[in-house]
């Protein structure tokens, strides 16, 4: 029989070896983190960024970020699709090394993540879509720019290289629309995406509460009234000053309008309905985004990560789906991309960001989903973006069993 091994004298009592104490350590001596440089080191995940925008924001920006319309069923639902999604890992893969990088429309990116377009990013830090700009650049992913941006569409584009696409809101007259498009031309962005969900603007009940207006910046692709908004003595003055770029009478024709303005490809971006594919492939689209803008539309529309499925079985591989609202963690892009999409955009992460550490805030939100999205891969068996498969994902809503790879 083994020599017993001597051990710590046992306690008393009930004769057990006793487990040795770790020697008790003065609480002066207790490690104590060295200060965060910045507070983007203390931050883990994007929701950490988006507690320091919260605290930095003044609450009618905050609100105008973070809100969705009406009782924001759908803002929430887009985050509780995700959760309900679950994945099946495959093991003994060897991911040792793992590749993130894909293209969209033939543009390489470092990851399936662009940013999306979002309005007045100088509310959130000085340099707003410029600071953007350049962390895309650096990051090695696209950006799209929106209509509604705090800085021009030529400053943007000066302002860093990279692959980038101007979001089209068509305006009443077509002329200010073929202006915009002509310009993007001209400063090289290689996509003109349209947004469809938008004939006008979702009633946001945040910003009627703040009666929300931005202040103190205009729009920089705009001259004169449009380029800023009102002060309303109640409601939303976004709202108003909004509503005048938006055309609720644009149709499928509008698209095949712009297929006669512009030789960029078109992305159109908020279609859910799967019925909505052949016309967008009809009317000459190169790309689809399966959004609901993030929940600020249609209060109760079905969530994105939802309507993707059946979008990307209606396209049949015609054309490329993206997808984006409630994206928040590297699973999340492994999520989507296992039932179709071929990228995600980020809205919300991309302002919490900036807010938070501006251009290094944005470049720490695409870093974070990096690395998440190079981790959930490994651990799903995925070494390449290719090799996520439809397999990986038991969602809920699914028409038919998941069948398991033999
Ligand atoms: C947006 N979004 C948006 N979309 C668009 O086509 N043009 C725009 O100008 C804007 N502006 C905008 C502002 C803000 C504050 C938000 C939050 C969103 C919608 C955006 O492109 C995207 O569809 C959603 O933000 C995606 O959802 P997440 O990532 O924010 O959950
Ligand atoms: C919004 C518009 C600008 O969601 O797209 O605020």
């Amino acid at each position: 029989m083994a020599a017993r091994r001597k051990s710590a004298p046992a306690r008393k009592g009930r004769g057990k070896a006793a487990t040795p104490r770790p020697a008790k350590r003065p609480a002066r001596q207790a490690v104590a983190a060295e200060p965060a440089a910045s507070p983007l080191d203390a931050c883990a995940c994007v929701a950490d960024l988006e507690i320091i925008a919260r605290r930095k924001l003044p609450q009618g920006v905050y609100d105008y970020y973070a809100g969705g319309a009406e009782d924001e069923q759908t803002l929430d639902a887009n985050r509780e699709a995700f959760r309900r999604v679950f994945l099946r890992p495959r093991a003994l893969v060897g991911v040792a090394r793992v590749d993130t990088a894909t293209t969209v429309l033939g543009a390489p990116v470092s990851l399936p993540v662009l940013i999306a377009p979002v309005a007045y990013q100088r509310m959130a830090d000085p340099e707003g879509e410029v600071a953007t700009a350049c962390a895309a650049a650096a990051a090695g992913t696209l950006m799209i720019v929106s209509t509604i941006a705090t800085a021009s569409i030529e400053e943007i584009a000066g302002a860093a290289p990279g692959p980038r696409w101007f979001q089209l809101y068509m305006a009443p007259e077509r002329a200010l629309s073929e202006d915009l498009i002509a310009r993007a031309e001209a400063a090289g962005y290689q996509g003109i995406c349209l947004t469809v969900d938008t004939p006008m603007l979702g009633r946001r009940e945040r910003d009627v509460r703040n009666r929300f207006a931005p202040t103190g910046m205009v729009l920089r692709n705009f001259e004169g009234d449009l380029a800023r908004m009102p002060r309303t003595r109640m409601g939303s003055g976004f709202a108003v000053g909004a509503s005048r770029l938006l055309d609720p009478s644009i149709t499928w024709d509008s698209v095949r309008w712009m297929r006669g303005v512009t030789r960029l490809p078109i992305i159109v971006k908020g279609v859910i309905a799967a019925a909505d594919v052949e016309l967008a492939l009809d009317a000459g689209v190169s790309a689809i985004v399966v959004s609901n803008h993030g929940g600020r539309q249609l209060d109760g529309c079905e969530p994105a990560l939802a309507a993707l499925p059946h979008v990307v079985e209606a396209a049949a591989g015609r054309v490329e789906i993206y997808v984006d609202g409630g994206v928040r963690r590297g699973s999340d892009v492994v999520k989507a991309l296992a039932l179709g999409a071929r990228a995600v955009l980020i809205g919300r992460p991309v302002v919490w960001g900036l807010a938070a550490g501006g251009q290094a805030g944005v470049a720490c939100v695409l870093e974070m989903l990096r690395s998440e999205l190079a981790m959930a891969m490994a651990l799903c068996g995925c070494p390449t973006i290719a090799s996520i498969e439809r397999e990986l994902v038991v969602e809920p809503w699914a028409a038919r069993a998941t069948p398991q790879r033999a």
